[in-house]
């Protein structure tokens, strides 16, 4: 409906009708208005499923829901480097949500992965923001390609699930503009969310959810969204400063206890009442966009959606190590010479706990897949350990070692158990249960071929990395993981999937971990802009697996690497292009990944940064050509002293490479920054930076000769001690203006110094 439509059933709306408007009609409606025509919408979770409540509603996957599809959540799917792969997620979520008549899906859950202990890693997708802003405009656009609604979320910076409703996250501004707002960004500027979900936590002192800077300033005025934004179940504090910061909708309903509030504050004058029909106006463009373009010849395909979610899975599962042992010829295998270890073989772990949890359509473990191929003969099964408390059943524990002794080889199902990871609460540590860990550590001393498969939200620390052969990273791949498993252990289909995390190698390392979650209801982002690989990299640490690792059973081989330049201002475009070929002997897909470096910078930069991926399937023997744009944000970093993105001129590297750690092409190009910094001369100003302006440096002459400092020149000998000159080449470099004065022949006086700064101040 057009914008003037709107506007004139706004102005027929009384100002109780209109309060109303903006809170929820119950827990997951919205208002409905029927002598105004404005009917009621449904919203629901989300992410990776539908979790529709048809009875009592909750916010923490208690109550029932519609049987649905669980689909990889976005540990997994991030995993997948795959846009398309994605959108077809989101196009089948779409299709589900018309045939089940809910206007919008709660996801995707986008933010940053800071510390590998946030309950709620498991729904989102990377350390990267540059890869969590691809992957969610790819699920946005699909999603509303059927023409629902999405609502990225939490925006933002609830990068943790300790007091995640009190907490004030403490972020400087070019980290929040680096790091914890492009991936919402990329997504309100590609792909056009109908709505957007503010979340629970503080920023710098002020709740989000009333926030004029970041649900105006930044979402609506800089970026262009035009949807509503809805707060995080039980995320409003103040809700009239919630209106007059941008705050549209209210979710579930205060039982009008807040709608009285925004119709007195309008009354005695404190909130303007334009603001609150703005807010209106807002939900209803959404609420009749959802209606006119309902599709009632939508089904819910539950079968070809569980078949899709196994296809999708396969896709996601990333092959961490591979010494010789995978893939297993199942066919050729002799009688029970496989030996399934673990729980998770039969009833594996594939989603987590809270709001986004699916009240399941089929579950299908490794084993029922193994089965339904026909080699449920091969297999012996063992149990290994109970995943509902974290206790060795020596009974299991025997029964596991014997059938791993007897077969020739033994896959390890583990993982996390639920109550290990959740929305809700933080791990406190990234050790897996100890009875998974001693049952692997057991089986490796009487197997040699063992093969672990994980199932985890998050990263785990491996103590038995050096004794197994294989390890296969599941992460939580839904329902029907268990037929993606087989296919990748039996290389019916070949890994390709990439980390979009580090795996470090403990906790410790990490660059949060001195400052998760927090002291009370505060917590400082302390590491700045050096989260995940951006760090690692930065301290030349160790790591288990790094940023973008995965590995295949055919190999890849990276030439040609060409720019379409050498020299560019940061105005224009740069095509990067290469040649990947499948040089192994099975055919496979490979995720290019491309970084960019400064590595001369007048700020700290990471090392390099992710600024491209291409997921490239490849025939064996086959060759193909693949490139890259990168515009100025691929070089820029936030200066906060202009407030804007900008480019430092100088070289740049662009790196190509299968991970993050395995870069195997480099060009150089030079970009020249058409922005400058203005800089303002003081008597603090440093005589190095003077000198280093052509026109300043002129101006400053009569102060240099004033001072002593540019005299300086100290032998050796003359008890000094060696470096004697490079302390007095020092000494002027960093020496004040108005040290001339202290340090000076007395031919200069403040007033002409004042004089002489002002003149550079002119002229700069
Ligand atoms: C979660 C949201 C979810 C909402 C509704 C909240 O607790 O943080 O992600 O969409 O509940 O279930």
């Amino acid at each position: 409906m057009e914008r003037e439509k709107i506007r004139q059933i706004v102005a027929k709306m009384t100002l109780e009708e209109k309060a109303k408007m903006c809170s929820g009609a119950d827990f997951w409606h919205t208002e409905s208005f029927e002598q105004l025509g404005i009917p009621a919408t449904m919203v629901s979770d989300g992410p990776h499923g539908l979790r529709k409540q048809d009875m009592e509603g909750d916010h923490l996957g208690v109550n029932d829901s519609i049987v649905a599809v669980c689909f990889p959540a976005g540990c997994a799917t991030a995993a997948s480097f795959d846009t398309d792969l994605i959108g077809r997620l989101g196009e089948a979520l779409g299709e589900c949500c018309q045939a089940e008549d809910v206007s919008v899906v709660l996801g995707p859950a986008i933010n940053i992965k800071r510390s590998p202990l946030c309950g709620r890693n498991f729904e989102y997708y990377s350390e990267d923001p540059y890869l969590a802003g691809k992957m969610a405009a790819a699920y946005i656009n699909g999603v509303q390609s059927k023409n629902i609604g999405t609502s990225p979320k939490h925006y933002m910076g609830n990068n943790q699930e300790t007091r995640r409703l009190s907490v004030d996250a403490r972020i400087d501004e070019r980290t929040l503009r680096e790091i914890y707002l492009p991936a919402f960004e990329e997504a309100v500027k590609e792909s056009r969310p109908w709505t957007v979900m503010a979340s629970y936590n503080k920023v710098n002192g002020e709740h989000v959810s009333e926030s004029k800077k970041f649900l105006t300033d930044i979402l609506r005025d800089e970026w262009g969204f035009d949807g509503y934004v809805m707060s995080d179940w039980g995320a409003v504090c103040d809700r009239v400063q919630g209106i007059r910061g941008g705050l549209d909708l209210e979710m579930p309903s205060s039982n009008g206890h807040r709608d009285a509030l925004i119709v007195r504050a309008v009354k005695d004058g404190s909130l303007e009442e334009a603001l609150v029909d703005r807010a209106v106006e807002n939900i209803l463009n959404i609420v009749f966009r959802y209606q006119e373009n309902r599709d009632t010849t939508a089904v819910f395909d539950r079968e070809k959606d569980h078949e899709l979610s196994g296809r999708i899975a396969r896709e996601c599962i990333v092959l961490l190590k591979n010494e010789g042992v995978l893939p297993i010829d199942f066919k050729r295998a002799e009688k029970e010479s496989i030996a399934f270890i673990g729980k998770y073989a039969k009833a594996p772990r594939f989603q987590g706990g809270g709001s986004s949890h699916i009240t399941c359509y089929q579950k299908t473990g490794a084993m029922a897949a193994a089965e339904k191929l026909g080699y449920g003969d091969k297999i012996t099964y063992a149990k290994g350990y109970e995943d509902d408390r974290d206790v060795v059943d020596e009974a299991l524990l025997q029964e596991a070692v014997e059938a791993a002794k007897k077969a020739k080889i033994a896959v390890i199902f583990a993982g996390l158990p639920d109550a290990f990871e959740s929305e809700g609460f933080d791990r406190k540590h990234m050790r897996m249960p100890d009875c998974q860990n001693r049952l692997i550590e057991e089986v490796a001393k009487v197997q040699p071929n063992v093969v672990v498969v994980l199932h985890n939200g998050s990263p785990v620390e491996m103590p038995w990395v050096n004794k197994v052969k294989g390890i296969v990273e599941s992460y939580l791949g839904g329902e029907n993981i268990g037929s993606a498993q087989m296919e990748i252990l039996s290389g019916m289909f070949n890994p390709c999937a990439k980390l979009p995390e580090t795996f470090p190698k403990k906790l410790s390392d990490n660059p949060s971990y001195l400052n998760f979650p927090g002291v009370g209801n505060e917590v400082e982002y302390k590491e700045g802009i050096f989260v995940g690989y951006r760090y690692y990299e930065k301290k030349e640490m160790d790591v288990l697996f790094p940023f973008g690792h995965g590995l295949s059973y055919t190999q890849f081989t990276y030439s040609d690497l060409r720019l379409d330049k050498d020299r560019m201002k940061d105005e224009e475009a740069l095509t990067v292009t290469l040649k990947v070929t499948n040089s192994g002997s099975m055919a496979g897909s490979e995720v290019v990944q491309l970084y960019v470096a400064d590595p001369e910078s007048r700020v700290q930069r990471p090392v390099k940064e992710l600024k491209g991926f291409a997921k490239v399937f490849l025939d064996q023997g086959e060759s193909k050509e693949i490139s890259f744009k990168l515009d100025k944000r691929a070089f820029a970093y936030y200066e906060t002293a202009i407030s804007d993105w900008f480019v430092e001129s100088g070289e740049f590297e662009i790196l190509a490479g299968a991970s993050s750690s395995d870069i195997r092409l480099k060009k150089t190009v030079y970009v020249e920054g058409t922005k400058k910094l203005s800089v303002v001369y003081d008597l603090d100003s440093t005589m190095g930076d003077v000198l280093k302006d052509p026109v300043a440096a002129k101006l400053v002459e009569p102060i240099r000769k004033a001072s002593t400092m540019a005299e300086l020149t100290i032998t050796e000998g003359e008890g000094m001690g060696p470096g004697a000159n490079e302390m007095a080449s020092a000494m002027e470099e960093f020496a004040p203006l108005r040290n001339c004065l202290s340090f000076g022949n007395g031919t200069m006086t403040p007033d002409r110094l004042q004089e002489i700064i002002d003149e550079m101040n002119r002229q700069a």
